[in-house]
This record gives C-alpha cells, structure tokens and sequence, in this order.
C-alpha cells in the first residue's frame, strides 16, 4: 500500500500561479493506493472522497494512458485500488495526494525508486490532467513533505522556529481549482495593475510569514494570515461562508485565520495559541468537520 499526505497552504496561494512564493505544509489526512495484476484493471475507489470533480470518467480516462506513457504497457494490466481520508474539493490537495500516491504505488509495485524530484515531476503530469496548468505547489509539498517554500519549481524546507498548530475547518466544496484559477485570471487580465499589486502584498507578507515561522513568532504570523486572507477577498476567492468561518476562529481567541487553496469555497485553517479545542467545538457547534493540523 502507497500513501501520500494532503497539504495546506499557509500563504500565497494563487499569487504563486504568477511566480510569487508560496508556504505550504502536509497534513495527516492521505490517499492509499494498493496495486495489483488483475483480470478488471482500472481505477477503482473504495471509500471515495476524492473530489468528485476528479471522479468524472472523463479525467479518470486520461490518468492510465498518462500513466502508461509514465511506467509502459504494464499499467494496462494493473487495478488501482483508492482509499482516501481526504474531503475532495476543499483545497486540501486531493488530486496531487492521488497523483502522488499513485506514482509511488506504481514504483513499489515495480520495485523501482525515484527521487523525490523525479516523483513530483511525474506527478505533475498527472495534476496538469486535473488542473491545466498547475504551479507546482501542491503536488511539490506533497511529494516533499512537511513545510515547505515554493517558488517557481524551486522548494526548500522551512524550519519552524516553535511549533505550530492549526485548526482546519471544511465548508462547502470549491468549484473546482481549475474554475478559480481561471477567474483570477480574467481578474488579472482586466485590472493587472490592481491584480499585480495584491501579488505584490501577498508574495511580501509570504516572505515576513516565513521569517516569522522561524523565529516562532506566532502572533505575527497570525496577524500576517489574516491579512493574507483579507488579500485573498479583494482578489474575488473568498466566500461569505469561508469569512463567517475566519470570523469565528477569531472570535475563539485563534491568532490569525485565513482560507487554505484555490477559494470559493474549501477549507480555512486557524492559527491557534493553545490545543485548538475551544475553536474545534465552536466549528463543531456551528455544523463544521474541523481538524487540528
Ligand atoms: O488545489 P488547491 O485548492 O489547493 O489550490 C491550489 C493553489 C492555487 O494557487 C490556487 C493553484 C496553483 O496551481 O497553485
């Protein structure tokens, strides 16, 4: 059985789509893949949760032949059995997880190995099947592990000064990162100079947020994710629902809340200055799954 972790992005998600920097983390909710030669090969979920947007037969029908072109003719014969603890939709990397996850199934399976940057970049063929053009982020994190600086193909860790924690909470599903992508885009187009300067503020907050983790000062950090999620609604991504749920982690004393991924619904994660219980029961309380990540 292969496994790869879900992500969060805890600051300058589609500023990064423009060559800005991004800071991302893994979190400990996963998609496993088990392979073997079957007479019914294919894809087959056994507990989906997978993004329903990426459950359609007609992305699914593009993953083997990829695949294919990938590993070679074996892939033809081999069933692909996916489990997920993952909530697809939600910006919490569903697709890189999978696609992830299904390159170190393949490998395991064949008894190769590659190094992570040939896994994420196998990986990220199979992410341009979900997304078109990806920044690379998500399945780079992922492939990765842990926190991580993104910024155009390049990666490195980041060395929290303290530790951290975060609470996750999940609200409607997005329409589809694919959709939000493309609505920033037309943003951009329209108004480059406003769209630019957002990029502008975000990759700087995205710079002092890393120098803040750092050096463990979480209640700068905090500042600085809500001020990034304050971006994020001016640049059209945010939902009333997602700012009800930053709302309330402030309201709980959390230090700093902002939306995680591509927006229009998903997840928002909360930084937190204690266990994050107070604020998992109010989500709780309100109707939300919520997780400390
Ligand atoms: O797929 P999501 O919801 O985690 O969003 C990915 C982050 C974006 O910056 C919105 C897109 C990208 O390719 O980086």
């Amino acid at each position: 059985m292969s496994k790869a972790f879900g992500k969060i992005i805890l600051a300058g998600e589609h500023a990064v789509v423009y060559g800005y920097p991004a800071i991302a983390s893994t979190l400990n909710l996963q998609v496993c893949v088990s392979v073997q030669h079957s007479a019914h090969p294919g894809l087959k979920f056994v507990n989906p949760k997978i993004d329903p947007e990426h459950q359609s037969t007609a992305l699914f029908a593009q993953i083997l032949p990829k695949l294919t072109q990938l590993f070679g003719n074996c892939v033809a014969e081999l069933e692909f059995q996916i489990d997920s603890d993952l909530p697809g939709g939600c910006g919490l990397g569903s697709s890189a997880a999978l696609s992830v996850a299904l390159i170190r199934a393949i490998l395991d399976f064949i008894g190769e190995s590659r190094s992570v940057k040939e896994i994420a970049s196998m990986a990220l063929e199979l992410e341009k099947i979900f997304h078109g053009n990806p920044s690379g982020v998500d399945h780079t994190v992922i492939a990765q592990e842990g926190l991580i600086w993104f910024q155009q193909g390049f990666s490195e860790r980041i060395q929290a000064g303290r530790p951290f924690k975060l609470v996750a909470a999940i609200a409607s599903p997005h329409a589809g990162t694919l959709a939000a992508v493309q609505a920033v885009r037309k943003n951009y187009e329209a108004n480059q100079i406003q769209v630019t300067k957002l990029f502008e503020e975000i990759s700087k907050l995205t710079h002092a947020m890393r120098t803040h983790i750092e050096q463990g000062n979480l209640l700068e950090l905090g500042q600085l994710m809500t001020r990034n999620h304050e971006l994020l609604q001016n640049l059209g991504v945010s939902t009333d629902e997602l700012d009800t749920l930053c709302l309330l982690a402030k309201r709980e004393g959390a230090l700093g809340a902002k939306l995680t991924g591509a927006g229009g619904g998903g997840c928002v994660i909360a930084l937190v200055s204690d266990t994050g219980s107070s604020l998992l029961h109010a989500y709780e309380q309100a109707g939300y799954r919520s997780f400390v990540c």
